[in-house]
């Protein structure tokens, strides 16, 4: 199939990928809204629901933490992405495209997921990245892509984005081009569905119900429909509402303010909320009180996205004593320095983190896709080691580059 858009000379591979046969009835929302399954197109893609389970032994905790594995959501690539493109993609599919683009970052989480899973849609993928400080897990997502031979276009900077959408959506007004993070209510729904499989699995007594869920949140797709299904199973009755707070959730920003700010969440929160109660009739709490569950915390942030902190480190070999899932330095190990910090100054407990980064081997490009790629990121991802510009919650310079 020949479009406008197909810029590389290889053939996309993703469309040869296959994925088991998964079912709606694994779907928390489809589950207690069976009504949805005639009128609202979804692509199943994850293992849900993704196991809860207990981490022992994190260095001075205080309160129990338990962890939620969507680092394993898929054995093709598993987080927190593979849950928005079940929805967005079945926005796709309404849409009638052939070909799905994501944007974002060059080693976007949601850029790999999309190129990863587009193919169980039947959808061609392409993705248009900006720069971003190399990592390893960064440069291992980039390669992953380049080794799907996709479409991949190039920009020098992040605020070119509005531009290359644009263009994107007028070269072929049928593909679909997805905001970074797919942040969108329609995004958004398939953390709804998060919230209430999580709450099933409290109803359920795989876990108690926590008093606060700690999250990276870089896009805000996932913690605003995080906050929206936490609601909506507590207007349901499910797992909290009844028995138990609608517990608090704690957004780690990994990208910075204004992209993170409160008021972003809480305007793609109110959307979502609206979006949810038109489509299950469920009579949502109002903004103010899902925005009373919700703190944005920036400590731990450090000099910017994709910048390793010295507390990211110190939670990745936390997490890796205490058997935990896998923590990346741009996402989940921010988010798992803030877990640690809440763990040992909590007297509220248990605590929740959300594991958001897959723990899935990715593959890797060859010689031929490096040759086809286009030089920018060529040299970004043969480049020299990167620059780590380390620096602890408090803000004090340090360097180290551990490989991950
Ligand atoms: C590993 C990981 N964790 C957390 C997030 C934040 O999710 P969101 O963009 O939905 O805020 C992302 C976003 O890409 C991610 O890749």
């Amino acid at each position: 199939m020949q479009r406008a858009g197909t810029r590389s000379a290889a053939p996309p591979l993703c469309g040869t990928l296959m994925t088991p046969m998964l079912s709606l009835d694994d779907v928390a929302l489809f589950r207690h809204f069976p009504g949805l399954r005639s009128g609202l197109p979804w692509v199943r893609l994850g293992y849900w629901p993704t196991p809860v389970e207990p981490i022992f032994g994190l260095p001075g905790a205080r309160v129990p933490v338990y962890v939620k594995r969507d680092d394993r959501s898929s054995p093709r690539y598993g987080g927190n992405k593979v849950r928005t493109l079940e929805s967005i993609l079945g926005r796709a599919i309404e849409f009638g495209a052939e070909r799905v683009w994501a944007t974002g970052a060059y080693g976007s989480n949601h850029a790999t997921a999309t190129v990863m899973h587009a193919g169980a849609a039947d959808l061609d993928a392409g993705v248009a990245l900006f720069p971003q400080l190399p990592s390893s897990p960064a440069r291992a997502n980039l390669s992953a892509i380049l080794a799907a031979r996709v479409p991949v276009e190039t920009m020098r900077s992040v605020v070119e984005l509005p531009w290359v959408m644009a263009r994107l959506h007028r070269q072929e007004p049928g593909d679909f081009v997805m905001p970074p993070g797919a942040a969108s209510p329609r995004g958004a729904l398939g953390a709804v569905s998060a919230g209430l499989e999580l709450a099933e699995q409290i109803a359920g007594g795989e876990c108690p119900a926590p008093a606060r869920i700690v999250l990276a949140v870089g896009s805000t797709c996932t913690t605003a429909g995080l906050l929206v299904g936490l609601h909506l199973a507590g207007a349901l009755g499910i797992g909290f509402g009844r028995t138990a707070p609608v517990p608090r959730v704690t957004a780690v920003r990994v990208t910075p303010w204004p992209v993170t700010s409160r008021l972003r969440i809480a305007h793609l929160a109110r959307r979502t909320a609206q979006y949810t109660a038109r489509l299950t009739g469920v009579q949502l709490p109002s903004l103010a009180r899902l925005y009373a569950t919700l703190t944005v915390d920036r400590r731990y942030l450090g000099s910017g996205y994709g910048r390793t902190t010295a507390a990211g480190w110190r939670a990745i070999h936390a997490f890796k004593r205490s058997h935990g899932p896998p923590l990346d330095v741009v996402y989940s190990a921010k988010s798992g320095a803030a877990l640690l910090d809440f763990a040992r100054s909590s007297r509220r407990g248990p605590l929740l983190f959300w594991a958001t980064k897959s723990s899935a081997p990715l593959p890797q490009a060859g010689d031929p896709e490096l040759a086809a790629a286009p030089q920018p990121l060529r040299d970004w991802l043969l480049g020299p080691g990167y620059l780590d510009f380390t620096s602890s919650a408090a803000g004090s310079a340090a360097t180290s580059a551990f490989p991950l």
